[in-house]
Parts: C-alpha cells; structure tokens; sequence
C-alpha cells in the first residue's frame, strides 16, 4: 500500500473526527462553470474526446468567459486493483488519468471526475462505498479538482453520513477539491449539506426538452423537462448562497431539438436561478448561435454576481414569468419570460413593478434607472419608466440589467 496513503489515512482516523467534517473552503464563492460529458455523450467518453474538448473550450473563449472545470461524468472507471485503488479504464484513457489532469490544468482549466455512494455508479461502474478515503487520495494523487457524488445503489445508507463521509475523506487529502453532491433532492439536502458541499442537485435528472417529454417515452425511464427543474428549483432559493449552491442540473444548451428561443430562455433561467453552468452539448461541432448564448459576458455575469443571491419569480401574468435577481452595487437582473407556446406582446409598466424582496430585505425601484438589454446589444439602453411595449417569442425571455448608473 502507498505510504502517504497510509500517513494521510492515519491522520485522519487519529484526529478527532471534528476536525475533517467540513468542505474545502473558498472553492465556490460563485457558483461552479465548466463542462460535464454526461448529457451528450454518455459513458462513451475517452481521452481524444476530453482532449478536444479541453481544446475547444480554449480556443472558442468558454474558458476566458469563466468555464474552467471540465468534468468526466460515469463511464471513465476501470477495475480496482488487488488492494482496492480504483484504476482508469485503460481501453478509453490509455495515458492515465494524471496526464489527463496534466493536460487539462497545462490548458489553464481544472479536471473533475464523477463516483457514487453506492458499491456501483448509476452505468455500473465501480462506485465508492468502503473505498471513501482510498478513492479520495486516489484523486488528490492525480490531480483531480472536482468530485460530483451520485446516489445510486445507496440501499439503506443514511445521506447525510454518506456525503459527509466523502466530504471529509476529500478535505483529508489537503487538495481543495470541489465536492458536487448528486443526491437528486431526494431526502432535501438543502436543509442538511451547507458544510458538506458546494453544491447539491435539488433534482432529478434534466432532459433537453423544453416542457414536456414526448409521448413516445411514455412508459420508459426519462429524465425530466427543462420546466419541471425550475418549478422544483425556484422554492429553494432561500438555501442557496456563496459556498453553497442549488443545482437544479447540467445545461442541455445545443442539445436535442431544443430551438435558440429555447437555448437562450434556458441558460438565462440557470443564470437567474444562480444555478451551476455546466455546459452538456458537444463543442466540437456546436453552431455559432449556440456559442454566443454560452458566453454572453453580461448574461454570465448575472450568475456569477459576488452577492450571490438565486433569483425569484415573482409573479405570473398570460403566460408570462416576471424573474428578478438582486445583483451587487444596487443593480437588478430582470427577465421576462414567455413560458406560453404563443408568440406575445407585453405592455410593461415599470412604475409598476417596485417591490422589496423578503429574503434578501431589498427593494427593486426602477425609478431613475436604465435598462440594459443583454441578449440584444443593438438596443440602446433605455430609460426604466413609462409603460413599454414588449416582443417575446414563444419560450423566449427578454432579460436586463437594471442599473442607477
Ligand atoms: C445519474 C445522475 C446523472 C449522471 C448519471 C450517470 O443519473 O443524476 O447526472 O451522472 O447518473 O450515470
């Protein structure tokens, strides 16, 4: 057995337990940016794939726009071997997964790798359970930057003991190590994981249509439409913060027939929601439409605000869904949002819309403010008064920045 290995399992086991059960801190000050493999591709993921990905996200600006982990999802496990460390599989990651981690922290970005709390992943892989602080070290050896934690095959393990398990066998390796937790909402880690982990899915898993799932599914297992995440999701705001994020899923932007309206109204929800961004489409072949939606500077921004605060919406008119989202320095994030499958035209009156946000104790009043449009930069700001009229497209959103200055 690896020497430090046994010293870092020995000084985990003779401190008082205390004294590991916390997250890495100051990993998540803003809620995490990247790209995860899973929603495109599945299991079939290999170095040439990950490789190229880390290259594209280089050279298309995403890592310049703030997307720096680049997370293997289930699929890239092999065998343990005779003293239980987890092994790469090597037909799909012939150089290893330390050349991987070289590779992508020499493209300036941070490597993250996917288990499970189960003695298998979700795809049957090897998960885990017994191996927490084996796997963990294992990890840190390598270089790994970000662990998502699935759940399942979970059989009778408490959750909380379970993340929490890892959560100290990753701060026991000394490697700041982001710590995903994928419990799906099940047992409401919200109310349980703030020093547990950065983030937690408060659902299950996403699928790229936009607000209901075909019928031809019907009877099959199927993940959820984009719609159903946010209604679960926007309750919980009162939950998230820096350090610790709701994640209502990875983005399906670019992916299955969702159209730009679709794309566009998705990602800016995310941003509002303070959601992770973790892009899950193919950036090999994307189009450029798809590109400009992931790094619109303005639109990111809204999610990465310092204050950290997850949007709400605050109410629904015709089909319409009026979002805000308190920023840093008195600013305002405001969306609206035509969930309805009509094109419409909406009258608004912004004297109208002055109200205090409870939890936050913050009042949106856009008297004396402009209104930036940040998905068409041709608009010219305007004036945040009077009553104006409103184009949104079916399943589009218009979105501003509302700012004093
Ligand atoms: C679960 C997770 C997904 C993905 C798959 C991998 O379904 O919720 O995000 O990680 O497992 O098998």
């Amino acid at each position: 057995m690896k020497k430090t290995f046994i010293a870092a399992l020995a000084a985990a086991l003779l401190l008082p337990f205390g004294a590991f059960a916390q997250k890495a801190e100051g990993l998540a000050a803003t809620p995490q940016m990247g790209w995860n493999s899973w929603n495109k591709f599945g299991v079939n993921i290999n170095e040439d794939l990950i490789k190229a990905t880390a290259d594209k996200m280089v050279e298309l600006g995403l890592v310049d726009a703030g997307y720096i982990y680049l997370n293997l999802d289930d699929g890239w496990h092999g065998e343990r071997d005779e003293q239980g460390f987890i092994q790469v599989n090597p037909e799909k990651f012939p150089s290893g997964m330390k050349a991987l981690a070289d590779y992508v922290h020499s493209k300036g970005m941070k490597l993250g790798l996917y288990s499970d709390v189960g003695p298998k992943t979700c795809a049957m892989c090897e998960g885990s359970l017994g191996h927490e602080y084996q796997d963990a070290y294992t990890y840190a050896q390598w270089g790994i930057d970000y662990l998502k934690y699935d759940w399942c095959h979970n059989t009778d393990l408490n959750p909380k003991g379970a993340y929490k398990l890892m959560s100290n066998a990753l701060k026991a390796t000394g490697r700041p190590i982001f710590y995903s937790m994928c419990e799906w909402g099940t047992n409401k880690p919200w109310e349980w994981a703030a020093d547990i982990a950065h983030s937690w899915r408060t659902t299950g898993d996403i699928w790229p249509y936009f607000d209901t799932i075909p019928s031809e599914f019907d009877g099959q297992w199927h993940g959820e439409p984009i719609m159903s995440l946010v209604d679960i999701n926007e309750p919980l705001r009162a939950y998230a913060g820096p350090g610790h994020w709701n994640d209502p899923d990875m983005l399906e932007v670019g992916n299955g027939s969702l159209t730009m309206a679709e794309n566009r109204a998705h990602f800016t929800l995310w941003c509002m929601m303070a959601a992770p961004l973790l892009l899950g489409n193919d950036l090999t072949t994307m189009s450029d439409e798809v590109l400009q939606i992931l790094i619109n500077k303005d639109v990111i921004a809204i999610d990465q605000d310092p204050l950290g605060i997850q949007g709400l919406r605050l109410k629904s008119e015709n089909g319409i869904e009026y979002w805000f989202k308190p920023l840093q320095g008195g600013d305002w994030a405001f969306c609206l949002f035509n969930r309805g499958a009509e094109d419409a035209v909406v009258n608004l009156d912004w004297n109208s819309l002055v109200f205090t946000d409870e939890l936050s104790g913050l009042t949106f009043n856009p008297a004396g403010c402009k209104a930036y449009n940040l998905w068409n930069k041709k608009a010219k700001a305007r004036k945040a008064k009077g009553v104006q009229k409103i184009s949104i497209p079916t399943h589009d959103v218009v979105l501003y920045r509302v700012s004093s200055k």
